[in-house]
């Protein structure tokens, strides 16, 4: 490496340290507030709306066994990893990973593994929010009463009509990134802090209400059976990719939010516990979505595979087909607006820590300009529904094609890539100082070393067509 690179970096490396020392990186007040923004970040629109609607998808069962198989052995392995690169870097995505870079003795182009989560939170966020904003403006849309005794015809016109309408997702959406702005630039203890812990308790507050709904239908076997009774004929080659692609998105693994917040964690916190408990909670109330959703659809004579509509569309018929159906709608958008939102503050916090950190720039200046940039991005996948649904490059829209940018390349290959530096690259005795002792430790080396690896290697592989 040539001494200007080096210089470089030396330079960029100590405006790290100047803004950690300068006191402007916050740090949680306690391990629990990691744990509710950790899951925050991990529970949304993923658990809520995508989860259902793939597992209605691919007949039930089998398909949940499959993807609780990708991320006991994939997913939370390198949750911990990704945490473990930020708490042990202690800076945003890019710096942290240089610092690792630099006390392994490895290139410093590693850091191009931090820039992509936080490239990756940035396009993510720029089409996570316009759904976001759908699941907003249908708290109102169930509190007007809109549901009740309408046909299925009124209900797909009433998402048909505010998903072609360009005006109206983009003011959706616009209102959840100015929330999700103003909550970042408030800071970690002011803002991060605040909302999740408002949010995260009225969220499992909620969820737990509507599962009792949905018990008191007296169709909770059938939802049972339907996602535990596994029939693996259902399943294809594809069910695994759809599995393992769902597990990532989950667990928000690869979009810089993890390793960002991982940065704002206590020396003295053990990683192990702490991520267990964060990967277990995300995957409980995905099942516990889907079992107070199947319930309500089946009550109603609806079919469980309809795809992304499940809770845009069946669910609000059956609402208006139930007794109390219109607190029920309204609870269960709020609790939806919620998981959407403490997802996207982890979005949009890797951005603003880079552009602080590096750039020198105070928490509202990096907050005003990178969710201009998100939103003018946005307006590109609030059009794919509507002005611009014709205009498409290898038979995708623009918002499909983001998805699939991101989904389907940049975070399985961070995956990988995060695999390999924290298994193969960083010293055992590093890791292991940040996870801590144990059964734990040997445990996560084994997967992170061979089997995340080699996992995510044949998916990938499989999804591009060259194993089949
Ligand atoms: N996990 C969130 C969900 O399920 C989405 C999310 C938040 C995310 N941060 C992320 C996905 C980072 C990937 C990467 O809705």
């Amino acid at each position: 490496m040539s001494n200007k690179s080096l210089s470089a970096d030396a330079a960029c490396f100590e405006g790290g340290t100047s803004a950690a020392a300068t006191g402007k990186r916050g740090l949680w007040s306690s391990r629990l507030m990691f744990i509710l923004a950790a899951t925050g970040s991990a529970v949304g629109l993923g658990n809520i709306w995508k989860f259902p609607y793939i597992t209605g998808e691919n007949g039930g069962g089998a398909f949940v066994l499959l993807y609780l198989g990708c991320i006991a052995i994939i997913g939370i392995p390198l949750l911990m990893a990704e945490i473990l690169i930020g708490r042990r870097g202690g800076r945003n995505p890019a710096g942290s990973m240089e610092v690792l870079a630099q006390e392994a003795g490895v290139s410093s182009r590693w850091k191009l593994l931090g820039w992509a989560g936080v490239i990756t939170g940035f396009v993510l966020l720029s089409f996570y929010l316009v759904v976001a904003g759908w699941a907003v403006s249908y708290i109102f849309t169930a509190g007007s009463g809109a549901f009740n005794g309408a046909t299925s015809d009124d209900i797909g016109g009433l998402f048909g009509g505010l998903v072609s309408d360009p005006v109206a997702s983009t003011a959706w959406g616009t209102i959840v990134l100015a929330i999700t702005a103003t909550i970042i630039i408030k800071g970690v203890k002011q803002g991060l802090e605040k909302a999740v812990s408002i949010m995260m308790p009225g969220l499992f507050v909620i969820l737990l209400l509507l599962v009792g709904y949905s018990v008191s239908t007296g169709y909770f076997g059938q939802g049972v059976e339907f996602m535990f009774n596994s029939d693996f004929s259902k399943l294809t080659g594809t069910s695994v990719l759809i599995a393992l692609g769902h597990a990532f998105f989950s667990l928000s693994l690869a979009g810089g939010g993890m390793m960002t917040y991982g940065s704002y964690l206590s020396k003295d916190v053990s990683l192990g516990k702490t991520v267990m408990t964060v990967g277990v909670l995300d995957t409980v109330v995905a099942l516990i979505a889907g079992l107070a959703i199947f319930p309500i659809v089946f009550a109603n004579g609806l079919e469980p595979g309809a795809g992304p509509g499940l809770i845009f569309v069946t669910l609000p018929l059956a609402f208006g087909q139930m007794p109390f159906g219109q607190i029920v709608g309204v609870l269960f958008f709020v609790m939806l607006s919620f998981a959407a939102l403490t997802s996207a503050i982890s979005l949009l916090e890797p951005a603003v820590s880079w552009m602080t950190e590096k750039r020198g720039m105070s928490r509202l200046k990096a907050g005003v300009l990178t969710s201009a940039g998100i939103w003018v991005l946005s307006l590109g996948s609030v059009f794919s529904f509507n002005i611009w649904q014709n205009y498409t490059l290898f038979g995708k829209t623009f918002f499909d094609t983001l998805d699939y940018l991101t989904s389907g390349w940049i975070m399985p290959l961070s995956g990988l890539a995060m695999a390999i530096f924290t298994g193969w690259i960083m010293t055992r005795a590093a890791t292991h100082e940040e996870v801590g002792d144990g059964w734990g430790y040997r445990i996560w080396r084994f997967l992170i070393r061979y089997i995340v690896p080699v996992g995510i290697l044949a998916v990938f592989l499989h999804a591009i067509g060259a194993l089949d």
